[in-house]
């Protein structure tokens, strides 16, 4: 097995750190690190649809002089057409790094166990671990990370688990507000609660929009109905109504308040379009900083 990244907490405090710095370093600096990795053969597999996922990871691979290999989903056929893990060992003799987008995160356990490549998680059903290397590197464009209280109203899925580990390891008090029957599973709050107590960070669970958000510095979303629970959409909006981000919630958390969301928004459902446009809204610079916190996973996990 090599190094991998299928959830944040694959990175030491440090090495989050580290990622993090030379995110913000390669955003100010890009020319420092051009061609940093000529010749590096990255494969970007997906099995469900992405823009900035793609794009950024392609764009960035670019700028280090590695070259992407884009393979789709029913090409490779993962587990149907060739085992999951011959599918690895395969790869790994063409690829120097492998990143895959997947709807079970098993098969990326899999893949990783027989990968002597690093395999990186561009999102599964319980992680999005790359969506927030961007998403800490936004808060701490507006606001020093320890100490920050974010709050995170909507599903308890993949973007919300790889958020509270996150915040829990940079000394953020990550709240999560969700509707009964939706919060993060509890192994996924444990985990997250034990990082925490390490960093003098918090996690706090709870079905009240008032408890999450009053005096929040950061309020976050993400859309109700995940990538594969199309057929749960009405039922979701449903018990999701009362959790809609709106210029009431965000007048609700601090004065200074910014609003972050992963992106694909629906607007009109988890987040109104006058929240998506408020002058406090940093979604753009999230959406662009996937792209330089991808660089710095990238020359971070292929270091000599
Ligand atoms: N935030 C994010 O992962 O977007 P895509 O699904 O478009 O890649
Ligand atoms: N939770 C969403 C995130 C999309 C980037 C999904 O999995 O579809």
């Amino acid at each position: 097995m090599s190094a991998q990244f299928l959830r944040v907490s694959d990175l030491t405090v440090d090495g989050l750190q580290r990622v993090l710095d030379l995110a913000a370093a390669v955003k100010v600096h890009p020319k420092s690190v051009a061609g940093a990795r000529l010749g590096t053969q990255v494969g970007l597999f997906f099995e469900k649809p992405s823009t900035r996922t793609r794009v950024s990871s392609e764009v960035a691979v670019s700028h280090l002089g590695a070259h992407a290999v884009v393979l789709k989903a029913d090409e490779v056929g993962l587990g149907k057409r060739e085992a999951v893990e011959d599918v690895a060992r395969v790869l790994d003799r063409y690829l120097d790094v492998l990143a895959l987008r997947v709807f079970d995160h098993s098969n990326l356990v899999t893949i990783a166990e027989h990968s002597k490549a690093p395999v990186i998680n561009l999102l599964s059903d319980i992680a999005h671990p790359c969506q927030a290397l961007a998403d800490l590197q936004t808060v701490a464009e507006n606001r020093p990370l320890p100490g920050t209280v974010l709050c995170y109203i909507g599903d308890g899925n993949n973007v919300c688990n790889s958020l509270m580990v996150a915040g829990a390891m940079t000394g953020m008090h990550v709240r999560v507000v969700t509707p009964e029957g939706y919060a993060p599973s509890a192994d996924e709050i444990d985990r997250a609660s034990r990082l925490a107590a390490d960093s003098g960070g918090s996690i706090f669970v709870t079905e009240s929009l008032a408890e999450g958000t009053d005096g929040a510095d950061v309020i976050y979303t993400d859309v109700w109905a995940s990538m594969g629970q199309e057929t749960e959409a009405a039922e979701r909006r449903d018990a999701f109504a009362g959790y809609q981000v709106d210029e009431k919630v965000l007048a609700s958390a601090s004065d200074e308040a910014i609003f972050l969301h992963c992106l694909p928004a629906h607007r009109g459902e988890e987040v109104t379009h006058e929240v998506m446009e408020h002058q406090r809204s940093k979604v753009f610079d999230q959406a662009e900083n996937r792209m330089h916190a991808f660089k710095a996973l990238l020359l971070h996990l292929t270091e000599a």
